[in-house]
């Protein structure tokens, strides 16, 4: 008899440690009396390179890091908020991709892209952060026909908006996505601690592209308003958008065709953004 208890109990804690095991480290843990005890969700701050997260290591100090394929998430508190940091790697597919990694496993309660940008605004200086209330695809274009022979005419390219499904079934086109606009409140209230320049409200545009050609540049400020432009903002932006996530763009200034800086630094600028960044989390912590 004494042994079938034991044989009884044996199963019972072998159950019990089989279903404590399965639970998701995202999943709320069953305290006692099956009381739920609530894990904060993390604020996600993106970076594609290691200058654009190396900063937000160092304000963590401990973290764990974790790999889903070779994209790398860090995991940690600034000043007791839960972070989670994620190195995109650099460019639109990265960025897309390691954002559907980041809210499936760690499910973020807002999705920060930031990171450095070129100036597409003459009155935009190196070493100033964008808020980007909107981002735009300046990689999403058509053409008119041409006959063989007669060239390319890129200015005279047709920009293609994106299809997004709704949560209704529905397909509606944009033009622009924007940031949330309580995160980009939160930007605004922490613009005041920025020290390397101004924090200005504007149009981040989004490309597999590194554009040098100053009448390129100005086609985009002009015809799009872009003030700046980097390599993954807009592909973020559609995957948050799609995945119902709070979502906020915000560039640090690292190079300009446009202003006499004549500075192309993105260390520098990577770590500014990144401070201004861990501004912007504590200010939509309080
Ligand atoms: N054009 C495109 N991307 C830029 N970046 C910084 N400056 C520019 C620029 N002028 C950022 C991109 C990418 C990396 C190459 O640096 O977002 O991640």
């Amino acid at each position: 008899m004494l042994s079938r208890m034991k044989v009884l109990a044996n199963v019972v804690l072998v159950f019990v440690l089989l279903v404590g095991c399965s639970a998701k480290a995202d999943e709320p843990v069953a305290g006692e009396k099956g009381a739920a005890a609530k894990i904060e969700p993390p604020i996600a701050v993106q970076g594609a390179m290691d200058v654009e997260v190396s900063e937000f290591l160092k304000a963590m100090g401990e973290y764990k890091e974790e790999k889903h394929g070779n994209y790398s998430f860090y995991i940690g508190e600034i000043e007791g908020i839960p972070i989670v940091v994620s190195r995109t790697e650099v460019g639109m597919v990265n960025a897309a991709a390691s954002t559907t990694l980041l809210i499936e496993n760690y499910h973020p309660k807002a999705v920060i892209n930031q990171g450095t940008a070129g100036g597409h605004d003459p009155d935009i200086h190196v070493f100033d952060t964008v808020i980007g209330t909107e981002v735009v695809n300046i990689g999403s274009f058509r053409s008119e026909h041409l006959d063989d022979g007669q060239g390319m005419a890129p200015e005279k390219w047709i920009h293609m908006s994106t299809k997004l499904r709704e949560k209704d079934g529905e397909a509606k086109e944009y033009t622009t996505l924007p940031s949330d606009p309580e995160l980009i409140e939160a930007a605004k209230r922490a613009a005041g601690e920025y020290e390397h320049g101004n924090v200005v409200e504007g149009v981040i545009g989004s490309a597999d592209w590194w554009n040098r050609e100053i009448d390129r540049i100005q086609w985009f400020h002009e015809n799009f308003r872009t003030s700046g432009e980097e390599m993954e903002a807009f592909a973020v932006a559609q995957v948050t958008h799609l995945m119902d996530v709070p979502y906020l763009s915000l560039r640090t200034i690292s190079n300009s065709e446009v202003t006499d800086d004549d500075i192309e630094d993105l260390e520098t600028a990577g770590k500014y953004g990144a401070e201004f960044t861990i501004d912007v989390v504590k200010e939509m912590a309080k």
